[in-house]
């Protein structure tokens, strides 16, 4: 989806101060920028990034048009070794959110073409970015996905990917909360909500804030109906679930009576699967003067969406949790034999219903974030789910192939790592092999009591001191222990002295010291 990137765009709505008891709170980020931004005439204010992400350059677009504020700084990033590049978000768990990423490229990076890459959502592919065609046709892109916090955080996170040349980048984003009763007949556990397109029809403004206080766009959508129709203002749609906004009721497509209403809507091409459908209607004549209704049978694709919708100057809204759509998709409105006059339609929502890609167990994540804590230094892409997307993972993590994965393998060797380790690393208890030699680690080794799965350990080659924990005597699998170059004193454990078909290294002058 495209917005155009020159500022009249919000000129048309008018200044308004939104008082609403419930007021959403949304997160609006200016990506790379120094400063608040103030978008003409709504008064919203974007904030800078910096809050929520370490890593990228910021940029600001060297350009003589009169751009959007928010387009007209960026964040990319060019190191070509990490594996995605994340934002944090508080988030409350168990609520809603609509994710808005908006794109500008503007030639930032010299070049004449828009950089490829993907997006992520916690451990979710959320999709591919490619704002070519929009950049070539003069317009900023935005993505937009509906789901519900499962953690404290939401991350939303770019990648390369192998079409990716130059730098991936990210203009602004957007975090809004939304309202329980909103898009619930989707499973969120299970899945999220990609926009594939929020229109009105028969006008041709957008409706944005704080029209719509959740900050949805609706675009314009007119076909060749020629029906257009306008309705009587007033109406309140707080009962809807959607909280669509009343504007979006303000206008419809429409035909003669008795005529079938034919709208080829979305404009675009859909790929195969399932999709949440919520389609608006409004009955436009003043009430009470009329003793006719608009009843109708709605088809999808010639298929039965909803039979003898009945509807009134109150507004109506039929909803599908997941229909099947492919290709181009036909939304027919077929009057009622004894109707007097056509059937309408003024608004609709479409989304793919995207599976979510699972998240890596909570103990593990959370012991990983502990651990990158106690880093001075962690790898710049330990941020979002360590384990997926799997391509994504965490640099040096391997995990397992399981819904929620663990991590099985950690490598950091010779990474420059000082700080030290966290006695959570005691949590990974799918752990087979640690390998965190040749950095500057110091402190003591914490005790690994837990880490039953542990095949190898090394730790050489670091500043490690104290004691070598009893625990290492108990781990049943365990055949290689490093801890060579290191300052550790104490004697080695008995135990593990006496352990079978184990390799231990430790500094020779240690060896010394210990007496057998
Ligand atoms: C990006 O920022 C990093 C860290 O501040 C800096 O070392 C690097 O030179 C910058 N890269 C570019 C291409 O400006
Ligand atoms: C990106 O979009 C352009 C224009 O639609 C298309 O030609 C190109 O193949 C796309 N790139 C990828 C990697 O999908
Ligand atoms: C990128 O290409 C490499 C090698 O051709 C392949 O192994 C890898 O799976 C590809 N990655 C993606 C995300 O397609
Ligand atoms: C959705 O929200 C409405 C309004 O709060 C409620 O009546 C309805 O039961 C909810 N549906 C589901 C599936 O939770
Ligand atoms: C449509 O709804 C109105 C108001 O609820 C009702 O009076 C009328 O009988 C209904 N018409 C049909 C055909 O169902
Ligand atoms: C993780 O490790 C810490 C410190 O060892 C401990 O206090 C905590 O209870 C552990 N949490 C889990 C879920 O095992
Ligand atoms: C540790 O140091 C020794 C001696 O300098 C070296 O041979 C070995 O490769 C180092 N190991 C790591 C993992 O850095």
């Amino acid at each position: 989806m495209y917005l155009s990137i020159f500022l009249p765009w919000l000129l048309c709505i008018p200044l308004f101060v939104h008082s609403s008891p419930h007021e959403p709170t949304g997160l609006l980020i200016s990506c790379g920028s120094e400063t608040k931004q103030t978008v003409p005439d709504t008064g919203v204010t974007y904030i800078p990034d910096d809050g929520f992400t370490l890593v990228g350059n910021k940029t600001a677009l060297q350009t003589k048009d009169k751009l959007l504020p928010i387009l007209t700084t960026l964040r990319y990033f060019p190191d070509t070794a990490a594996r995605k590049y994340c934002y944090t978000f508080q988030a409350i768990k168990g609520s809603k959110y609509l994710v808005r990423t908006i794109y500008y490229y503007g030639g930032f990076d010299s070049g004449n073409e828009p950089p490829v890459f993907d997006q992520i959502i916690g451990g979710t592919k959320w999709s591919l970015v490619n704002t070519t065609e929009d950049y070539a046709n003069g317009l900023s892109s935005y993505y937009e996905i509906i789901l519900v916090a499962s953690i404290k955080t939401l991350s939303v996170c770019v990648a390369r990917n192998n079409h990716t040349v130059s730098s991936p980048f990210i203009s602004a984003i957007e975090v809004i909360s939304l309202e329980d009763s909103m898009y619930n007949s989707t499973d969120f556990g299970a899945h999220a909500l990609v926009t594939v397109a929020r229109s009105r029809f028969g006008h041709e403004d957008t409706i944005s804030f704080p029209e719509d206080p959740y900050y949805r766009l609706w675009q314009p959508f007119k076909d060749d109906n020629e029906g257009v129709v306008s309705s009587q203002p007033s109406l309140s749609t707080s009962d809807f679930w959607n909280k669509p906004p009343p504007e979006a009721f303000a206008t419809g497509l429409t035909t003669s009576a008795g005529k079938k209403l034919d709208v080829k809507w979305p404009p675009v091409p859909l790929p195969s699967t399932r999709y949440y459908i919520s389609l608006y209607f409004r009955d436009n004549r003043p009430p009470k003067t009329t003793s006719t209704w608009r009843v109708f049978n709605v088809a999808v694709n010639g298929e039965t969406f909803y039979n003898n919708l009945n509807v009134t100057t109150d507004g109506v809204t039929v909803y599908a949790a997941e229909w099947p759509l492919s290709g181009h998709t036909l939304i027919s409105l077929t009057p009622d034999a004894k109707s007097s006059i056509g059937p309408l339609i003024n608004a609709g929502e479409i989304y793919q219903v995207m599976p979510l890609g699972g998240q890596t167990l909570m103990q593990d994540a959370i012991a990983m974030e502990e651990v990158s804590r106690s880093f001075d230094n962690p790898p710049s892409d330990w941020t979002g789910d360590p384990c997926l997307p799997h391509e994504n993972s965490w640099t040096g993590v391997t995990c397992s192939n399981e819904k929620m994965p663990r991590v099985s393998s950690l490598d950091l060797s010779n990474f420059g790592i000082s700080g030290v380790l966290d006695a959570n690393i005691n949590n990974l208890t799918a752990l087979h092999h640690l390998w965190l030699g040749g950095n500057k680690l110091s402190g003591s080794i914490p005790e690994m009591y837990s880490l039953t799965q542990l095949e190898t350990l090394h730790l050489e080659n670091n500043s490690f001191s104290g004691p070598v924990p009893k625990s290492f005597a108990t781990l049943k699998g365990v055949h290689e222990i490093f801890l060579q170059g290191n300052k550790l004193d104490g004697p080695i454990p008995r135990r593990l002295q006496e352990k079978k078909g184990i390799t231990i290294r430790v500094s020779p002058k240690y060896h010394l010291s210990v007496r057998w």
